[in-house]
Formats: structure tokens, sequence, C-alpha cells
């Protein structure tokens, strides 16, 4: 008791300086529709709650944590081995952003089929689409944090598909990589993103998301029959909700409290039970029997990506997924209006499922599917004996390097070995020198760069030996006019 009166003191002269209560007590026990009041409505509270959890995760991570990318991997074993709680706080924050990921999905959901996107609430939507492109943003930049061979591998594939932008394609590359290559520039790159820019624009838009659904009330529970009309809507909403609503602070939020302590439950336990996620593995361009998988929200894009023909990846990438948030960004324009209720909207209703079905079936494919067609298939073949005959001791060194580094995992010989990248049977009659140096050390095109990988001597009998790949009735690739020799060094 005695305890209570000198902070009622406090509390009352802060509040009469700052005057916060007053104008916080308004929007916190506005009324709402009695039946918002419901387990439907918790979900988009619960995402809020995750994205907290992830700051407050994050920031502590972030203590730790070397953006460098000779670092990078040590200081995230530091965590996992020696901090104390390192490996369980970031077991917290993937846990947490797979749930954040989840649980906004379910919100978009339950609004979408509840036609909460409609007449006047369309702002509110479109700010939510932002906002899910900024956490797959948070999704993918974070990925990319781990920096081992998965994030290697993701982001050399992503930069690939990058560059198959017409016109742009380098210039993205070079804007997304920092440099023609994955180099150290990346990781400040993604690090600066994942930890300044994006998450400031999602905080911004957050706060915007919440405002407007403060000004323009919780959308009232649909019932079939009760079509929006922009003349009355408002009028009847607000005739409802003061005569039968409810306050929504603590009515309404009593469900929403609990389902964010839930949802915080569920993450500690989950990053109790099954840790942190790697890093699986130093980054390195020269093993590619590493296995790498998105984390689940782009397993359903990846697994696209490895089952389609190659030439559809483009296609996807460039056309169907700024169509897809077109769509999204339109969908309450030119839906603005009319029934609210999913019993009413089949089609509503039948392209959710769908939509549910395909991503989960593609999420679950790209958990099987291998990542490239023939992955294991040259690592343990000999190169044919047609290939070696008859070639100086530098080209058979070059020979044994092409063994050693699996090139094969991708490139078939003689037929045999991998087809992610073209089989070099014939390669010394497409390109020159040159350009063979080129593509070994820079890679591109899905081919990782080899440059840091392999010495200069290496690679000069690699290039020998790939110079011989070609029928002995066919001449050798021709340099362009005016391409400049590179010196030979042997
Ligand atoms: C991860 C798979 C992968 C590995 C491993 C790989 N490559 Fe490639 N490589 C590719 C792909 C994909 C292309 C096609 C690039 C393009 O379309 O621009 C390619 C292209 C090439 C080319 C140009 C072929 C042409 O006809 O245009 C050469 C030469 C080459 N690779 C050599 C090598 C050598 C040598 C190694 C081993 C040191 C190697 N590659 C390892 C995937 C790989």
């Amino acid at each position: 008791m005695r305890l209570i009166t000198p902070l009622r003191a406090v509390a009352g002269w802060l509040e009469a300086r700052t005057g916060l209560g007053a104008a916080v007590t308004p929007a916190a026990t506005h009324p709402v529709p009695r039946r918002t009041a419901s387990w439907w409505y918790v979900f988009g509270s619960a995402t809020m709650t995750l994205f907290a959890l992830q700051i407050a995760t994050g920031i502590c991570l972030a203590l730790v944590y070397v953006p460098a990318a000779d670092q990078a991997y040590q200081s995230l074993q530091y965590l996992n081995e020696q901090a104390a709680f390192g490996a369980y706080l970031r077991a917290i924050h993937f846990w947490g952003s797979n749930a954040m990921v989840l649980v906004m999905t379910l919100h978009m959901l339950q609004v979408f089929l509840f036609g909460a996107y409609k007449y006047p609430r369309e702002l509110t939507w479109i700010v939510g689409v932002f906002m899910l492109l900024c956490t797959l943003g948070m999704a993918f930049t974070g990925q990319i944090l781990r920096w081992d061979q998965d994030a290697y591998w993701g982001l050399g594939i992503g930069a690939s598909i990058a560059a198959r932008a017409p016109v742009v394609g380098s210039t993205l590359v070079h804007l997304l990589l920092g440099a023609p290559i994955i180099a150290g520039r990346t990781l400040s790159r993604f690090f600066a993103l994942h930890v300044f820019v994006v998450p400031g624009i999602l905080i911004a838009l957050t706060g915007l998301h919440v405002w407007l659904v403060l000004r323009l009330g919780v959308n009232e529970w649909p019932m079939p029959g009760r079509v929006v009309d922009r003349e009355t809507y408002r009028e009847r909403y607000e005739a409802e909700v003061h005569r039968d609503g409810v306050p929504f602070f603590p009515v309404a939020a009593r469900k929403d409290m609990i389902a964010m302590g839930v949802v915080i439950l569920a993450v500690l336990v989950c990053a109790a039970i099954f840790g942190p996620n790697g890093p699986h593995g130093v980054p390195d361009p020269t093993i590619t029997d590493a296995s790498p998988r998105p984390d689940f929200y782009f397993l359903s894009l990846f697994a696209l990506l490895a089952l389609l023909p190659p030439w559809t990846e483009t296609v996807i990438l460039l056309v169907g997924m700024p169509l897809a948030i077109v769509l999204l960004l339109a969908l309450p324009l030119f839906a603005s209006t009319g029934e609210k209720s999913w019993r009413r909207r089949p089609v509503a209703v039948l392209s959710s499922l769908l939509i549910v079905l395909v991503v989960a079936t593609f999420a679950a494919l790209g958990v099987m599917s291998p990542w490239s067609p023939v992955m294991d298939a040259g690592t343990a073949l000999a190169t044919p004996v047609t290939y070696v005959q008859d070639r100086s001791p530098l080209e058979l060194q070059g020979a044994l390097v092409v063994q050693n580094k699996q090139c094969r995992n991708c490139h078939s010989l003689g037929g045999e070995g991998g087809a992610r990248g073209p089989a070099l049977d014939g390669v010394a009659t497409r390109l020159t020198r040159d350009q063979l140096i080129r593509q070994v050390l820079q890679g591109g095109g899905n081919m990782p760069a080899y440059g840091k990988n392999l010495t200069p001597a290496e690679v000069n009998a690699l290039v020998a030996f790939l110079e011989t790949l070609r029928p002995s009735n066919q001449p050798p690739a021709r340099a362009p006019e005016g391409a400049r020799p590179v010196a030979r060094s042997d």
C-alpha cells in the first residue's frame, strides 16, 4: 500500500507532463464489433509480437556477429559453442523468423477470406503486402548472413538469375553483390540491409498499418448477404459498433494476448528442442556436394526453379513474380465492394486453397528434389582414356584439376557426368583461351567462380587441358576481332 501512493504520484506527474495516457486510452479502449473478439482475429497482433521478438534477439546477435567474409562463420560458431545462451539466441531468432512468416501468412489468408481488404481498408492491405515483401526480404538477407555453404550457393544461384534480366542484368548483380562475384562486400551489403534498411522500413510500415487499423476500425464479422457499398458502409459500421461493440481493451485484446503468449512459447520450445540452424560448412565454391536448401519460405520457389526446364526460370522470376506482386497489390482496387463472406465467394476460397496446396506441394518437392539434375554423378567417374591420350604433362595436370575439383558434378565428358552445365567435350570449339580462363575464374551462369580456389599454375594447366577438348577435325574457337589476347605464362 505504502509503495502504491508514490508510484501513483510519479505516474500522475508523468501523465501531467506528457499526456500520453490520455492520448493512448481512447485508442486502446475504442469499441470494436463484438464478434471480432475471436480467435480468427489474433494473427496480426501475433505477427507483430514475433517481429518484436526478432528485433530483441537480432540486437543481441548483432553484438557478437562479425559481418566480415572471413570471420562471419567463426563468429556464428562462437555463438553456437561458446557464448552464453548464444546457440539458444540463434535458435530463437531462426524459429522466430519461421513463425513470423507462417503466422503472417495465416493473417493474410484470414484477411483475404474475411474480405477485410475491401472498402475502406484497401490501403491497409496494400501496406500489408509491402510488409510481406519486407518480411521475405528479412528472411532472404538473414539466410545470407549465415554465410555458409547454403548461403553461398543460394546467393550464387540468385545472382546468376538476376544476371539474366535483360539490359540491366550485370548492373543488378553488381548492385546485389557489391562486386561482380560473391565477396566480402556482398556480406557487408546484406548485413546493412538486414539490420538497418529493411527493418527500418518494416517498423515504419507496421506503424502505418496499425494506425490504419485504428482509424478505419477492425473489420466486422462478414455475414453472407451483407455487401459492402461505398455509400453506406461507414455509417453502418459506426452504427453497429456503437450499438453492439465491445471495448478493444480488455475484451477483444484478451484473446490477442493469449495468442501472443502461445506463439512466443512455441518459438521458445522449438528453439530449445531443435536448436539453431547451421551454419552448414565454411563457404567453399569448390565443394559442390553441398545440398543447399533455402529456409522453408523459399522452398517452393526453389523447387519450382529446380524442377522446371531452365529457360522457364527467367520467365518465372522476371514475369511471374512481379505479376504476382502486382496482383496482390491491386486486389483491393478491383474487388473493393460486394460480398465479404467466404460462403458467397467460392472463387476466393478455391484460389486460396489452390495457392496453399501448390505452395505446400512445391515446398515438399523442394525438400526431396535434387538441387541439380545429376549432382552426385561425376564424383567418382574416371576421366575417359581418350581424353588423356597423347596429352602433354601440363594438359594431364589440367585433367587432374578437372577430376579433383569435381567439375563433372555439373559437366559431362564422354556423355557421363552432371547436366547442370554444358558438356565439355567440344568446349574448345566454342570458347577461346581467354573465354575459358574467364569462365573458370569468374564462373557465372550458375557456375561457381573458382578464382580464389585455384593457383595460377592450376588454372594454366586446367585451361591447357580444356583447350584440347575438341574433335580433331574441327578448328579451335577464334577470338572475336579486336580482342586482346591474354599473355601465356608457360
Ligand atoms: C555447380 C555446377 C558447376 C560446376 C561444379 C562447374 N561448372 Fe562449369 N559451368 C556450369 C554451368 C551452369 C555453365 C554454363 C554457364 C552459362 O550458361 O553461362 C558452365 C560453363 C562452363 C564452361 C563454358 C562451357 C561452354 O560451352 O560455354 C566451362 C569451360 C566450364 N564451365 C568449366 C568448368 C570447370 C573447368 C569446372 C571445374 C573446375 C567447372 N566448370 C565446374 C556449372 C558448373
